[in-house]
């Protein structure tokens, strides 16, 4: 691996475009720009999207997107949703595409040599160098969790936090493998990129969600490329997590996965090797495979708590965002799986008591 200075050297390549954003505006708010930055990295050139300006002493939100989607069709949803502009105006956001993901990129060449995930958490180091941004809050979906995971074991000093959504920090064992080879036979690349997202049972239920996923997968002009983060994905190493162990993320970590969706056996197993000192895990009913698109109200009030617990959004800010879920939200606390207690999320937030604040909690919150 490449030191700082050197890795500094190889940015030769910045292209930046200036988009304004179409959003509903709330009352008394002014459009934030975006602007698009591609830096070259020993690992290629990776594009990535900043939303407002950075916040003094506050880390930057740096996003992760899994396989078959890009920033915008992986967070827009969760980005956007009304509730969130109340905590996201408190901090700048880096929303990175995978190389070759980015809208418009060009398909790769075959043989093209795409990076392994250990290699995409090496080029972070790249983006927060040219942004002058020294620490981060990462929010990682599937594969971008795993990335996240990888550069937070590797650079510990600027992961403030971590909400890590289907992660699964295993690499495939020889069993997964023939299973996946004999999917590979009767599937194609976009039909098993989409297994990998969504349950079957969402898949088979047919919804307009899937319908968009699928169109836009199925018809992806770049799914050459996506096919190559897909294997670099299927074929990651293990992070080798170990409760009590030296390989531990030492940030507080929010493990995120709907009930019965693709990964909850491997985010409940992940919960089980992290530190239960630094880690919640939020598991939610009725949300499919892609919390942070079917259930971003929800997410986002558990983002709050997090970031609550970490010190940031003092809880008198946030009185309109958890008088309007009141009724919604409840949790239920357990140590490795045995539930405990219940209480209401929004009951904590009002008398200023924080889940994330004492960690080692399972939330299970129903729709
Ligand atoms: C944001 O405001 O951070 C955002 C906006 C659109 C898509 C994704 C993120």
């Amino acid at each position: 691996m490449e030191n700082g200075s050197s890795r500094q050297a190889t940015m030769t390549e910045l292209q930046e475009v200036q988009i304004t954003e179409e959003r509903p505006l709330l009352p008394g708010q002014t459009p934030e720009m975006a602007k698009t930055h591609s830096v070259e990295t020993p690992y290629g050139s990776v594009t990535f999207t900043v939303y407002g300006t950075p916040k003094p002493k506050r880390p930057a939100i740096l996003t992760y997107h899994d396989v078959g989607l890009n920033y915008k069709s992986c967070f827009q949803p969760l980005f956007q949703s009304g509730d969130m502009q109340e905590i996201i105006q408190n901090f700048v956001r880096v929303h990175v595409n995978a190389p070759g993901m980015e809208e418009g990129a060009p398909v790769y060449p075959v043989g093209y040599q795409y990076p392994s995930l250990d290699q995409l958490a090496d080029t972070i180091p790249c983006i927060l160098q040219y942004l002058n941004f020294s620490s981060i809050i990462g929010v990682g979906v599937g594969a971008g969790a795993y990335i996240l995971s990888r550069y937070a074991l590797n650079h510990q000093d600027t992961v403030e936090g971590l909400v890590l959504i289907n992660i699964d920090p295993n690499a495939k064992g020889w069993m997964d493998w023939a299973a996946h080879k004999l999917t590979g036979l009767t599937s194609s690349i976009p039909e098993m990129i989409l297994g990998h997202l969504f349950s079957q049972e969402e898949l088979s239920g047919n919804s307009e969600l899937i319908q968009k996923y699928r169109n836009i997968i199925t018809h992806a002009p770049n799914i050459e490329n996506i096919e190559l983060y897909w294997n670099s994905y299927n074929n990651r190493r293990d992070l080798n997590f170990e409760r009590g162990g030296d390989i531990t993320l030492k940030c507080p970590v929010m493990l995120v996965v709907g009930d019965q969706a693709p990964h909850e056996d491997a985010v409940v197993e992940c919960n089980s090797k992290l530190d239960p000192t630094q880690t919640s895990f939020l598991k939610m009913a009725d949300s499919g495979g892609q919390p942070q698109l079917t259930q971003p109200g929800k997410l986002t009030e558990a983002f709050k708590y997090f970031l609550q617990g970490m010190g940031y959004m003092a809880s008198s800010c946030m009185t309109r965002l958890s008088r309007s879920r009141t009724a919604s939200l409840t949790s239920a606390a357990s140590i490795d799986g045995s539930r405990s207690r219940t209480r209401t999320l929004s009951q904590s937030s009002e008398s200023g008591t924080l889940p994330s604040g004492t960690p080692g909690h399972t939330m299970e919150v129903s729709c």
